[in-house]
């Protein structure tokens, strides 16, 4: 049994987690998430604000989640740590913790790829959302389409070619004067709206698309985002039409990624789909995703939104994997803005 203390500052959550057990079985032991708030008034993540934030609050918030777990640094065999994606500043003040923690307590430490995190996050609340399953991961910063084999071998079937999912979500609450982030709020008022008193196209989805086009499984976001903004121009009345344009827009959104997962999920003869990522909160894009995946007896896994959104718990999933596969970072390890995910195969790749 393998216990981990894990870390996570790639953007503007600080968060700590204790997780123990095995990959296939991992156990939370506790998860403290501090979301920095001051983004709020700015509507978007400040780098700079981040990293100080981040600065401020990840001895307490480890300390916390150490204490909540009724553990001391002495039960804790490694610490695992986002390394990449993310803000560079802000990931290295996780880092530099991380290192300088394993170099006083003589432990490893190992950096771990966000987004790899997301892929396990499901997993340590559904017991069965464990590989082979086709993984849809849609944030704020990422849109990324996987055939998940097994741990550690991911095809990347598609990802967007503008904006991620969360973003476009995010640009059209804020075209729509509402808060952020805005996925939430567009998720809330959509509910009022009416289907089909608005009509966006589905961006980059025709029945024309065949598996080997380019845009078969890659997803495009901006031009919906346009589509809003001319429809919020021309309305005459906003206050009337708010609700009828957001539920236009999630139900365009929405659609696309059903509809691209399913291939996927087809292609590959998956019946486990996994959703993760901040986007995974919307419970209308896991209501259609369950019905779309009903149809030939599949399931979909969507993590609550504690973990759905960004948190060390899942850091601490994929490291219990990564630390069993015998990764170990030394005092080298450092923070990256952008790096693939691990462990990536060829989307042609032979199945194992
Ligand atoms: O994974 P996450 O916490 O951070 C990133 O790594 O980006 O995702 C944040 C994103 C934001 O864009 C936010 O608007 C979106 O997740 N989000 C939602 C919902 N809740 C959060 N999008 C749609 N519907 C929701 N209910
Ligand atoms: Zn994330």
């Amino acid at each position: 049994m393998t216990r981990l203390l894990a870390l996570e500052s790639s953007c503007d959550e600080t968060s700590a987690a204790v997780v123990s057990g095995s990959p296939d079985a991992p156990q939370l032991e506790s998860l403290v998430i501090l979301s920095q708030d001051v983004h709020r008034i700015f509507g978007g993540v400040v780098p700079e604000i981040a990293s100080r934030e981040h600065l401020t609050s990840v001895v307490p918030v480890t300390q916390q989640a150490l204490r909540d777990a009724g553990r001391t640094f002495d039960d804790i065999d490694a610490i695992a740590v986002t390394h990449a994606p993310g803000l560079v500043g802000a990931l290295l003040v996780g880092v530099s913790y991380a290192k300088a923690l394993g170099h006083a307590l003589g432990k490893p430490v190992l950096g771990i790829h966000h987004m790899e995190g997301h892929l396990f996050a499901t997993a340590l609340e559904h017991p069965l959302a464990t590989p082979p399953f086709t993984a849809l991961l849609v944030s704020g910063g990422h849109t990324l389409l996987l055939d998940v084999e097994a741990w550690g071998r991911y095809r990347l079937l598609g990802e967007t070619r503008d904006d991620a999912a969360g973003e476009a979500f995010d640009k059209t609450a804020k075209l729509m004067g509402l808060p952020y982030p805005g996925g939430k709020h567009i998720e809330a008022i959509a509910a009022q709206g009416e289907p089909g008193r608005f009509r966006f196209s589905k961006p980059m989805l025709n029945a024309g698309q065949k598996l080997g086009d380019a845009d078969y499984y890659d997803f495009s976001f901006s031009g919906l985002k346009t589509a809003v903004l001319l429809a919020v121009r021309g309305s005459d009345d906003l206050e009337r039409d708010r609700p009828h344009i957001a539920r236009a827009f999630q139900d365009t959104l929405i659609a696309t990624l059903v509809a691209k997962t399913m291939r996927a999920a087809k292609a590959h003869g998956r019946q486990r789909i996994v959703l993760g990522g901040g986007v995974a909160c919307n419970r209308t894009l896991a209501a259609a995703m369950a019905t779309a995946a009903q149809e030939f007896g599949g399931t979909v896994f969507a993590p609550s939104p504690r973990l759905a959104t960004d948190n060390a718990a899942m850091i601490g999933a994929a490291g219990l994997f990564r630390y069993a596969q015998g990764q170990r970072d030394g005092a080298a390890l450092n923070a990256h803005s952008g790096l693939p995910i691990p462990g990536l195969v060829a989307a042609d790749a032979p199945s194992r």
